[in-house]
């Protein structure tokens, strides 16, 4: 293919996705090698997830797309532009929600919007507008002119993603936009961000939290030492892999015995007795719970109640990489 083609061809591709890398690289001075080869796709409307580990090159790549971190090879087309050659266009496309907080503390609520709707180039009716439109709608309305730092971590995370939103981005990224925050402003958080999704809005985000990466994103690449070593949907990332399901049997009768028993079923790798229950571990196989039960039976027991906890993106992880996430 010709240069120009090739840069037709990628135009075309960018045109369906909203975020299209090729070999997208980060070496920074020093030689590491933060980012490495990455290619990835992101549809319109999609809520895609980076998930891995601290120091994966999560907040490296986002900063590549947002123009903050210029890379060192590749390519990377957001909402069809190429972030080297045109910063200033990516810019006015996209909405960031930083890892730290950037509001600024000298504002109040209401002004840290409008001045940003103000450098986006509306009016001050306009602005005026759409910051009291965005203080409701993310429930900040009562808060509009309180100082930010009064702001509880929830309300200040809100405030930031509806200032990423003030200006109506085709992209919006968010670099951990639950870490640190309590359970409760997480859920609502989560329920926000599923909100967006639903009206359209194209969002990716980074995340060490599997939990958050299962229930928010429609497809996620888990990234390690700057490289994705698997892409796909949730559900499809467990089923692709040897991932565990744990089977967890209550039953009367020799619990050593039927932990033995239970061993010798086609696709178990090992059984343990725990909490006063046995535990089967196996790969995904088909019909393995009647296999189990039916394997208790004929050794005697008689079984009381049968659990199965399905593989989590945390067994995948572990599962790529050897480790855990936090470790
Ligand atoms: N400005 C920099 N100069 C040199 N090395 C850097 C710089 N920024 C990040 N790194 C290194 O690059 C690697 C990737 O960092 P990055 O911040 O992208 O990871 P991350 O996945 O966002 O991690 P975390 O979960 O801790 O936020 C790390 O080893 C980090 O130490
Ligand atoms: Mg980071």
């Amino acid at each position: 293919m010709t240069g120009s083609a090739a840069a037709v061809d990628r135009r075309a591709t960018a045109i369906e996705h909203r975020i299209a890398t090729e070999g997208l690289t980060k070496v920074y001075p020093g030689g590491l090698r933060a980012v490495d080869g990455l290619d990835l796709r992101v549809r319109g409307g999609e809520i895609f997830g980076l998930l891995g580990p601290n120091g994966a090159g999560k907040t490296t790549t986002i900063g590549m797309l947002t123009t903050r971190v210029v890379p060192t090879g590749g390519v990377a087309l957001v909402d069809g532009i190429d972030v080297s050659a045109d910063p200033v266009a990516v810019k006015r496309r996209i909405g960031v929600v930083p890892q730290t907080n950037t509001l600024d503390r000298s504002l109040s609520v209401r002004e840290n919007l409008l001045f940003h709707c103000r450098y986006f180039g509306m009016s001050g009716s306009q602005a005026r507008a759409r910051a009291d439109e965005l203080l409701g709608r993310f429930r900040l309305a009562e808060r509009g002119d309180a100082k930010v730092e009064t702001l509880s971590g929830g309300m200040a995370q809100r405030l930031m993603v509806a200032r990423a939103l003030a200006h109506a981005p085709a992209v919006l990224f968010l670099d951990e936009p639950t870490t640190g925050l309590d359970p409760q402003s997480r859920l609502a958080l989560w329920e926000l961000l599923g909100e967006l999704h639903a009206e359209g809005q194209t969002i990716l985000l980074t995340t060490h939290a599997m939990d958050e990466a299962d229930r928010l994103c429609e497809r996620v690449a888990i990234m390690d030492a700057g490289r994705i070593l698997a892409l796909g949907s949730p559900s499809e990332l467990k089923r692709s892999l040897e991932a565990e399901t744990i089977v967890t049997m209550q039953a009367d009768g020799d619990l050593e015995v039927l932990a033995a028993a239970l061993g010798d079923v086609p696709g178990v790798t090992s059984t343990d007795v725990h909490d006063g229950a046995v535990r089967a571990f196996a790969g995904r196989v088909a019909g393995l719970l009647p296999r189990l039960v039916l394997r208790a039976e004929r050794a005697g027991t008689t079984v009381t109640d049968v659990s199965v906890t399905e593989p989590t993106l945390e067994t995948v992880f572990i599962a790529l990489t050897g480790k855990d996430l936090r470790e």
